[in-house]
C-alpha cells in the first residue's frame, strides 16, 4: 500500500513545528527509535476488540483526561486523581447503565496541541504560539516559545512513568471493586453527585457481599480485582509518533507504540494530509474528531483511507459540534455512515464545541452546554436508531474551577480561584460524576424501553 512510517513526510502537513535546529531534531528522533515501546501491540489489539463491542452496540467507551498534560503538573497525585475519577465514572456507567465500559485515558502522552493561530501577539510583540510541553514552553518569551527537540525526551520519560503508575493502579489492587467507597474519600461531601455516588456504592457493596456468599470472590473472578485501562493522545507531532512506530514481531504489522489509541484532531483531518497518511499505516485503533466543517464526502473518504477493511473497532468518530449544532450535523453523518454500511464507534466530545471566553477573560465551558451536547447526542442516536457509543471528555479528578456551573454552581467570578489547566478548561471531579449520571440515563434510555431512574436515593 506504499506506506512507511515516514511516508507522511511527502504530504502537506499542518500544525507540526519547524525546529530551528534540524540536526538536534533528527538526533533526538533517532534516539527515540531505540527506546522501549510504551505499549504493546497485543494490548492495542485487545482495545480494538473491546471497541468492536462498542461499534456493535454492546459496550460503551469512556475516554477522558487533561486537555494537555504538562511537565510542571507531573505528580503521582494528579495521575491517581484522574485515574480515580474515570474509574468512578466507569462504575456509574457499568452499574447504572448496565453496560461494559471501555476505559481510555487522555494521558501518558497527551502533550502536543494544535492551535488556531501559529503566532500570538501581546502588546505589539509577536511570538510563536505555545504548542504543548512536548514542543515548546508557555511563558511569553522567545526562548520559551522556540521549539526544542529535547522536550520529546522528557515527554517520553513522563509518559513512561505515568503509564507505569497507571498499570499498577489498574492491576495492583487499587481498582478492586471492594474499594468502591474509598474512591469517594477526599471529595467535598454534600454535593448531590457525590451523595448519589455514595448511594450507588452502597448498592455495589451489597451486591458484592451477595456474590461472595454465592462463591464469586476476587480470587475466583479477577475482574473484581483488576481493570483494563488504556491510554490515548492526539497523534499531532508526527516526528515523535514515527519514532515510536515499530513492527510487531507477532503479526509483522506496524504499531505506534506511544499509546494504545491515537486520534486525529479536527484541524489535521485533511484526507490528503500528512496526519491521515501516517495514521492509515498503523494498526492501532484510531479516532477522528468530527467538527461542523466535516462534509459527508470527506467522512467517507476518511473511512476509506483509515479503515479500508471496514473492521469494527478500528475507527471511532468523535463528534464535537457544540450543543446547538448537534442536531444540524450529527444526523447527516450518521445517515452517511449507515448508507455506506460502515462500522464505527460514535463518541461525543461535548467540550471543544462549547468553549467561550468568560467576562473575567478566562476560557471556560458552561457546564449546562456540555450536558446539553451529550443529551442531544443521545437524542439524535435514538432517533436514528444507532448506538450512542461513548463520550470523550476533558476532565480532572481535582477540585478545579475551570468550567462554570454544575451542582457547586461555579460562576465567572470563581474561575480565578483554582484555574490550573495548561490549555482548555476541564470538568472537575464533581462535574464529571454529574455528567456520568446523565450519560448512564442516556444509556438506559437506549437499552430499555421504559428506563427506571438511575440510583435514586
Ligand atoms: C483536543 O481534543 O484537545 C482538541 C484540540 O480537539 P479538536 O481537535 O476536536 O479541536
Ligand atoms: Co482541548
Amino acid at each position: 500500500m506504499n506506506w512507511s512510517p515516514a511516508s507522511w513526510r511527502n504530504k502537506p502537513v499542518v500544525q507540526v513545528p519547524v525546529y530551528p535546529d534540524a540536526e538536534a531534531q533528527s538526533r533526538v528522533e533517532t534516539k527515540l527509535k531505540s527506546f522501549p515501546p510504551l505499549v504493546f501491540a497485543g494490548e492495542a489489539r485487545n482495545l480494538k476488540k473491546s471497541l468492536a463491542e462498542v461499534a456493535e452496540g454492546r459496550a460503551f467507551l469512556l475516554q477522558g483526561g487533561d486537555c494537555a498534560e504538562s511537565f510542571a503538573e507531573f505528580h503521582p497525585d494528579n495521575i491517581r486523581d484522574t485515574f480515580r475519577v474515570i474509574l468512578q465514572m466507569a462504575i456509574i456507567l457499568t452499574f447504572a447503565g448496565a453496560m461494559p465500559v471501555v476505559k481510555v485515558g487522555r494521558i501518558a502522552g497527551q502533550f502536543a496541541k494544535p492551535r488556531s493561530s501559529d503566532m500570538e501577539a501581546v502588546d505589539g510583540v509577536e511570538l510563536p504560539s505555545y504548542r504543548g510541553d512536548i514542543i515548546n514552553a508557555s511563558p511569553f518569551d522567545l526562548a520559551s516559545r522556540t521549539p526544542e527537540p529535547e522536550r520529546m525526551m522528557q515527554a517520553y520519560a513522563q509518559a513512561a512513568s505515568t503509564l507505569n503508575l497507571l498499570r499498577a493502579f489498574a492491576q495492583g489492587g487499587y481498582a478492586d471493586l471492594h474499594n468502591v467507597h474509598r474512591w469517594n474519600l477526599g471529595f467535598i461531601a454534600g454535593s448531590s453527585s457525590v451523595e448519589r455516588y455514595r448511594a450507588l456504592a452502597d448498592r455495589i457493596s451489597e451486591t458484592l457481599e451477595f456474590m461472595e456468599a454465592c462463591g464469586i470472590t476476587p480470587a475466583s473472578t479477577p475482574q473484581l480485582r483488576t481493570t483494563d485501562f488504556y491510554t490515548s493522545h492526539e497523534a499531532l507531532l508526527l516526528g515523535y509518533e514515527q519514532a515510536m512506530t515499530r513492527i510487531d514481531s507477532t503479526t509483522g504489522d506496524w504499531y505506534d507504540t506511544s499509546a494504545h489509541l491515537l486520534w486525529i484532531g479536527d484541524r489535521t483531518r485533511q484526507p490528503d494530509g500528512a496526519h491521515v497518511e501516517f495514521m492509515r499505516g498503523i494498526n492501532n485503533p484510531l479516532a477522528v474528531k468530527c467538527g461542523p466543517s466535516l462534509s459527508n464526502d470527506d467522512l467517507i473518504r476518511l473511512c476509506d483511507v483509515l479503515n479500508p477493511q471496514n473492521e469494527a473497532g478500528r475507527l471511532t468518530l468523535i463528534a464535537r459540534f457544540g450543543a446547538d449544532k448537534v442536531e444540524e450535523h450529527l444526523p447527516r453523518l450518521i445517515r452517511t455512515i449507515k448508507r455506506e454500511g460502515r462500522k464505527v464507534v460514535w463518541s461525543c466530545d461535548p467540550m471543544h464545541g462549547n468553549t467561550v471566553k468568560a467576562g473575567s477573560g478566562y476560557k471556560t465551558r458552561p457546564f449546562d452546554r456540555v450536558l446539553k451536547e451529550v443529551q442531544n447526542f443521545f437524542v439524535v442516536h435514538r432517533a436514528e436508531g444507532s448506538h450512542a457509543g461513548g463520550v470523550h471528555l476533558e476532565l480532572t479528578g481535582q477540585n478545579v474551577t475551570e468550567c462554570t456551573g454544575g451542582a457547586m454552581a461555579i460562576t465567572d467570578a470563581d474561575l480565578s480561584s483554582r484555574y490550573h489547566t495548561h490549555c482548555d478548561p476541564r470538568l472537575n471531579a464533581n462535574q464529571s460524576l454529574e455528567l456520568a449520571f446523565l450519560v448512564a440515563e442516556g444509556i438506559r434510555a437506549e437499552r430499555f424501553k421504559t428506563p427506571r431512574p438511575v440510583a435514586a436515593q
